[in-house]
C-alpha cells in the first residue's frame, strides 16, 4: 500500500496548498491512502466540517486532530457524522468522535488509522500507549487490516520515539505531529515500522509555527496579552512523508520525506 501522510495544515494557505497538491500526488505517486493532520486548518485553530469535506473532495481519506480538536466548537456536535475525522483516542470515555477509523480502499484493502496525543507538556489525557494498544488489539496487521497508521500528536520527541518503539513491528507508520517542524529522522525501525518524529507543517514557514511572526514574537518579548495570533498567509510548504508497505505483512518497505513549495528545500519520494 502506498501511503501519504501530511503534517498539521495551518490556515488558508496550508489548506489551499494541500488541496492543490493532493490530486496530483495521488496520481503521480499512485497513492492508495492519504492522511492529513487538520487540527489547525480552520484559521489556525481547529477544523470545521466544511473544510474537512473540502479535503476529502481533494482526495484525502482521513483527517486527524490534536490538542486543537475542539477549537471550532461546532465540530463537537458534528464529528460523529463524519467518521473519517478522528480525534485523539486517549480523550476520556464519552468524548464525541472516535480515535481511530478503518478505511476501506476502492480495491477492498483496509487501513486502520489511529490518532493519539502525548502527555508530556500537554493536557493530562488518558495513557496514549494504552489507548493505542487497546485499539490495535482489535485488529491484526496483515490479517484484518493491510496497514496501520498512527499519528502521535505530541510535544516531546522522547514520547514520540517511545511510541515508535512500542509499536515497532505492529504498525506500518508511526508519525509525530504538533511541533510543525519536519524532522530528518525518518527511517524504518528494526521491526519494520516506518517512523518520523514530526511530519512538519503544511503552511507558511515565514512564521512562528504557522502563525504571523509579529504577534507570536510579541508574546515572547512581552509577557502580556497581545493581539490574537493569526495564521501567516504567505506561500505554504506541503510537508509529510510517503510510505510503501508490503500488503502481506503490513510493514514498511520504503519511506521518504515529501516537501513541496514554499520556503523549505523540496524533496519528493523517488519510488
Ligand atoms: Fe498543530
Ligand atoms: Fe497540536
Amino acid at each position: 500500500m502506498r501511503i501519504l501522510f501530511l503534517g498539521d495544515i495551518v490556515g488558508r494557505t496550508g489548506r489551499e496548498a494541500v488541496m492543490e497538491a493532493v490530486p496530483n500526488l495521488r496520481r503521480d505517486l499512485r497513492l492508495d491512502l492519504v492522511v492529513v493532520n487538520g487540527e489547525n486548518a480552520s484559521h489556525g485553530f481547529g477544523l470545521s466540517l466544511p473544510i474537512a469535506r473540502d479535503l476529502f473532495a481533494a482526495g484525502v481519506d482521513v483527517v486527524t486532530l490534536g490538542n486543537h480538536a475542539w477549537d471550532r466548537k461546532d465540530l463537537v456536535g458534528q464529528i460523529d457524522a463524519e467518521p473519517r475525522i478522528i480525534r485523539p483516542a486517549n480523550y476520556p470515555p464519552g468524548t464525541p468522535g472516535q480515535g481511530s477509523v478503518v478505511v476501506e480502499l476502492v480495491d477492498g484493502r483496509k487501513a486502520l488509522v489511529i490518532n493519539v496525543m502525548g502527555r508530556q507538556f500537554m493536557e493530562a489525557l488518558d495513557d496514549p500507549f494504552r489507548a493505542v494498544t487497546d485499539i490495535m488489539a482489535r485488529h491484526r496487521l496483515g490479517v484484518t487490516v493491510h496497514a496501520v497508521v498512527v499519528d502521535i500528536h505530541a510535544e516531546a520527541s522522547s514520547e514520540k520515539w517511545a511510541m515508535g518503539h512500542v509499536l515497532d513491528g505492529r504498525a506500518s507508520l508511526v508519525v509525530g505531529t504538533h511541533t510543525h517542524t519536519p524532522t530528518a529522522d525518518h527511517r524504518i525501525l528494526p521491526g519494520g515500522t516506518a517512523y518520523q518524529t514530526d511530519a512538519g507543517m503544511c503552511g507558511d514557514y515565514d512564521s512562528v509555527i504557522g502563525m504571523g511572526k509579529d504577534a507570536a514574537i510579541a508574546r515572547f518579548l512581552r509577557r502580556m496579552p497581545g493581539e490574537r495570533l493569526q495564521p501567516a498567509e504567505g506561500v505554504a510548504t506541503v510537508a509529510g512523508m510517503m510510505v510503501e508497505t508490503d500488503d502481506a505483512t503490513g510493514l514498511a518497505r520504503r519511506m521518504a520525506p515529501l516537501r513541496i513549495g514554499g520556503l523549505l528545500a523540496p524533496t519528493m519520494p523517488d519510488f
